[in-house]
């Protein structure tokens, strides 16, 4: 039977790659999409390879929907060894690695990872410093009780 897009991505979210600040990260970058109010940050390092620049380790945070996560777990991963320009280059569709194409009405959840990725390797945003400049950190000042943010390992007993 073939596998749908749900299923794998529910497979992928059981145990999501790459969640977290990178404390050590050399960019940064943090998007939100305007379709649905979610929001995702990813964090690069870089190495040095064969006398290249290229991506060591990427990170990413999410206030999002299940497919922008489980797409942000496959990019992060298939992220490291790529070049900057490499990175760039990339389309939600090939962000998605084993995930697969996305659905027309997932498209959006690949964009918000592909602009978090963009806006990292402009370099535009420091890296965080500490800990309450974290995505969450940036969002609860703001939030003024209206928006109520859970993390992950409490949702597993709901
Ligand atoms: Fe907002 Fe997927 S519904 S990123």
């Amino acid at each position: 039977m073939k596998e749908e897009f749900e299923d794998r991505a529910r497979e992928a979210l059981v145990q999501p790659k790459n969640v977290g600040e990178m404390i050590d990260a050399d960019s940064v970058g943090t998007v939100g999409s305007p379709d649905c109010g979610d929001m995702l940050r990813m964090w690069l390092k870089f190495t040095e390879k064969d006398g290249k620049k290229v991506i060591d380790r990427a990170s990413f945070q999410a206030f999002g929907c299940q497919t922008a996560i489980a797409v942000a777990s496959m990019a992060t991963e298939l992220l490291k060894g790529k070049t900057p320009e490499e990175a760039r280059n990339l389309k939600p569709n090939e962000l998605s690695g084993d995930l697969g194409p996305l659905p027309p009405m997932k498209i959006h959840c690949g964009q918000l990872v592909e602009q978090a990725l963009k806006s990292a390797l402009d370099g535009k945003e420091a890296p965080a410093k500490s800990p309450v400049e974290t995505l969450a950190g940036n969002l609860q000042p703001a939030s003024n009780g209206k928006i109520k943010i859970v993390p992950l390992d409490e949702t597993a007993s709901d």
